[in-house]
C-alpha cells in the first residue's frame, strides 16, 4: 500500500493559553512549559464534518484522484457528531462519493488502525484507492472546568489517500488494559433495564502515568521496528510522532539519540488532536516539500486503551 496524497484542515477559532487563563486558573508558562502548547484549534461555528470533508478534498485533490477512483472511506475519529450514521458516510455528498464508509475508533492509534484496515482492503481486492482519514473533535469531551485536562486538546482533521503500492512497509499495534490512567465515558442512556449504568463522565486522565506509558511504549515500539528492518535510528529521515506533550517528544527522541530535525511537531500551534495529530503532521511535513521521494517515516502513536500503533512508510 502507497500514499498517494495529504490533507488536512483545522477550526478557525485559535485559542491561546492566555485565552484560557481567561476563565481558568491557570498561565502561558504553566502550559507552555510543561506540554510545548501554545495554542490550539477549537470549533465553534464549524462542525467536525465540515473539517472531514475539507480535509478530504484535500488529501484527493493532492493525490490527483477523482471521486470515482474511491472504493471506501475510513475515518478515524472517537466522536462524531453522530454516532450513526458514520461521519465516513455523512462526508461522501460534498466529496462527491457514493462507496463505502466506516468509522473506526482507535483513540489516538486511530490513525494507524485506519491505515492497517485499509492496507487490508487493498491486499483482499476489495479496493484500490481509499480515502482513510482522522477527524477528532476533543473540544466537545473535555472538561473545560478542568485545567489539568482540557488545556491539553484541540480539534482537527487530517488524513490521506492510498492505494496499491509500496511504501507502508510494516504496522504494528499493542495494547494492555488500563481504563483508570485515560477514560471517557459515553452517556449511560435512559434503558429502564440498566442495573448501574456507568455515569456520564468527560475524559479523565492520569496525566504522570499517560506520560510514563507514552515515552516507555513508544520508544520500545520504534527500537523494535527498527531492528525488525535493520534499521539504525538514523536511517529514519522523520519520526512523526502522536502530538500529546512536546516532553513526550523530547524524551523519546533523546531515547533514540537522533537529532531534532528528524521529530517534527506542531503541538505549540494544534494543541493534541488525538488520531488526527499524525495526518495533520503528515499533511505539513508533505506541503512544506519535505517528504521526497525514498525518504523514510515512522509514525508512532499512543494513547486510551492503553494502546500503541506504530507504522514503516517509505515515501
Ligand atoms: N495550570 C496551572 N496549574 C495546573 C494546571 C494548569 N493547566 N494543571 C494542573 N495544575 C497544577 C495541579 O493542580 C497541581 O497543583 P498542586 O501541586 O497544587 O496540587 C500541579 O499543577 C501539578 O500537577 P500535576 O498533574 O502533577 O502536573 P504534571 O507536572 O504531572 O503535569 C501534565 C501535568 C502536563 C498533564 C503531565 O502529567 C503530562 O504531560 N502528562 C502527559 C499527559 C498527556 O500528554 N496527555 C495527553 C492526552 S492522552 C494522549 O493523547 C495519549
Amino acid at each position: 500500500m502507497k500514499i498517494l496524497g495529504t490533507g488536512s484542515a483545522l477550526p478557525k477559532k485559535v485559542v491561546t493559553n492566555d485565552d484560557l487563563a481567561g476563565f481558568l486558573e491557570t498561565n502561558d508558562e504553566w502550559i507552555s512549559t510543561r506540554t510545548g502548547i501554545r495554542e490550539r484549534r477549537v470549533l465553534s461555528d464549524d462542525t467536525l464534518q465540515s473539517l472531514a470533508e475539507r480535509a478530504g478534498k484535500a488529501a484527493m485533490e493532492n493525490a490527483g484522484v477523482s471521486p470515482e477512483d474511491i472504493d471506501c472511506v475510513l475515518v478515524s475519529t472517537v466522536q462524531a457528531e453522530t454516532m450513526s450514521p458514520a461521519l465516513a458516510c455523512d462526508i461522501q455528498p460534498a466529496l462527491g462519493l457514493k462507496c463505502m464508509g466506516m468509522d473506526i475508533n482507535g483513540g489516538c492509534t486511530g490513525f494507524i488502525a485506519a491505515l492497517a484496515v485499509a492496507e487490508g482492503l487493498i491486499a483482499s481486492g476489495r479496493a484500490r484507492k481509499l480515502l482513510v482519514l482522522s477527524a477528532e473533535a476533543l473540544s466537545r469531551f473535555a472538561d473545560w472546568t478542568d485545567r489539568s485536562t482540557c488545556v491539553l486538546f484541540g480539534d482537527a482533521a487530517g488524513g490521506v489517500v492510498v492505494g496499491e503500492g509500496e511504501g507502508v512497509e510494516d504496522i504494528r499495534f499493542a495494547s494492555e488494559p488500563r481504563h483508570a490512567v485515560l477514560c471517557a465515558h459515553t452517556p449511560p442512556g435512559n434503558s429502564p433495564f440498566a442495573i448501574d449504568p456507568a455515569p456520564a463522565q468527560y475524559l479523565k486522565m492520569q496525566g504522570q502515568e499517560v506520560y510514563r506509558f507514552a515515552v516507555s511504549h513508544s520508544f520500545r515500539d520504534i527500537r523494535d521496528m527498527l531492528a525488525a528492518h535493520n534499521l539504525a535510528p538514523e536511517d529514519v529521515d522523520f519520526y512523526a510522532l502522536h502530538q500529546a506533550n512536546m516532553r513526550i517528544l523530547e524524551a523519546v527522541r533523546t531515547r533514540l539519540k537522533v537529532d531534532a530535525e528528524r521529530f517534527p511537531h506542531n503541538i505549540e500551534r494544534t494543541g493534541n488532536t488525538s488520531s488526527a495529530t499524525i495526518p495533520v503532521l503528515l499533511d505539513e511535513l508533505n506541503r512544506a516539500g519535505k517528504l521526497k521521494p525514498g525518504c523514510r517515516v515512522i509514525l508512532s502513536a499512543f494513547g486510551a486503551g492503553l494502546c500503541t500503533g506504530t507504522a514503516l512508510i517509505k515515501w
